[in-house]
This record gives C-alpha cells, structure tokens and sequence, in this order.
C-alpha cells in the first residue's frame, strides 16, 4: 500500500475504481429522477464531504449546494444515539427539491432524524442518498432512496469517513485493524 497510513488498515473494502464506477451509475440514475427540477442537495458534513463532491460533479443539472453539520458519535467508534444539528441549513427549503447526501448509514438514527426535521420544513420533496449502508447495525427503520454499497458490520474508514478524525482522506474505503481502536 502506498499510503502511509494504510498500515492502519486491515483490508480494502471498496477500492477507488470501483468508487467512480458506482457513483457514475449513482449521478445518473439521480439526474434522471430530477430532469426539469432544480436539486438542493444537502451535504451532511464531515463525513458525507468526499462523497458530495465527487457526486455532484457526475449529475449534470441546475443544482443547488448547501450543508449541514450533525453529530452522533463523538470521538468514540459506538453512537451515542443523540443527534445534535452543530450547523444547519441557512436557507429556507420549502418547496424545493432536497436530497440529503450522507456517507453512512448505521443505526438509521441521524438520517431518520434529519428527515423528520427537514420534512416538517415543507420541501416539494424530500429523498436521501448515502454512499453506505450498513443494515446489520440499524436500530431504527429507515432505508435511502439511493444507496451507493451495502457494506457488513465492519469498523469503516475511508473516502470522508473517519475514526478519531483520522483516515477521511483515504481515496477507497477499507477497514481499520481492530488493534488500531482497541489500543
Ligand atoms: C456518522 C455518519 C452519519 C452517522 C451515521 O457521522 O457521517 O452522519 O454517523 O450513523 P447512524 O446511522 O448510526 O446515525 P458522525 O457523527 O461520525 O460525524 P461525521 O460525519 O462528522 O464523521
């Protein structure tokens, strides 16, 4: 591995290539579903940045940008099941057509939180998109309109997603050796 921290990592789970392929099939399917509206996509920062941005730039329609900054998790690798909005949005979005990007979806907490919080604003329409899903790990029933991988219940690193702030900037998604967090 040529990345110096790639010694944390336990294996590739999704490599880079493999990353474009998808998200490429992702911005189709997206800029399909929203000819003849002008999207407000909705960035849930940190993690969902690399996603976002490399995203956006596959969907060729009029599109608006914005984010919002949430947490669940702390430091810690195990949610505390609080989400708590650090930055929301400084726009009105009623009427207009959002999708919420995330990197992640785990136990369903923060995106079933943010749906609920941003449905009650009155969009024209509301969907969610996240690079992962994790369903082994759900604690309550939600399920993204658009997924870009069903990964298993492993400890994720990679492409935005981090462990202690670390490894956001991980072209791939891979798995962090247990000895790494267990220290
Ligand atoms: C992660 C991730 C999602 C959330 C998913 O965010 O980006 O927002 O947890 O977990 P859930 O489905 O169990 O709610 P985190 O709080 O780690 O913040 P970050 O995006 O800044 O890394």
């Amino acid at each position: 591995m040529d990345y110096e921290i790639g010694n944390d990592i336990e294996k590739v789970l999704i490599d880079a290539p493999a990353i474009k392929v998808r998200l490429a099939e992702l911005g189709k399917q997206i800029a399909a579903d929203y000819t003849g509206k002008e999207l407000l996509m909705v960035g849930i920062l940190r993690g969902a940045a690399v996603f976002y941005a490399d995203l956006a730039r596959l969907i060729p329609l009029p599109l608006h940008m914005n984010f919002m900054a949430v947490s669940s998790y702390g430091q810690g690798s195990e949610s505390s099941g609080a989400v708590r909005i650090y930055y929301d949005l400084n726009e009105d979005i009623k009427g207009r057509d959002v999708l919420i990007v995330e990197d992640i979806v785990d136990t369903g907490l923060t995106l079933k939180y943010l749906s609920e919080t941003l449905s009650a604003r009155k969009p024209a329409s509301l969907k969610t998109c996240c690079l992962l899903d994790k369903p082994a790990r759900r604690k309550v029933d939600f399920t993204p309109d658009y997924i870009g991988f069903t990964v298993p219940d492993e400890f994720i690193i990679g492409y935005g997603i981090d462990y202690a702030e670390m490894y956001r900037n991980l072209p791939y998604i891979g798995v962090l050796k247990r000895t790494v967090y267990e220290k």
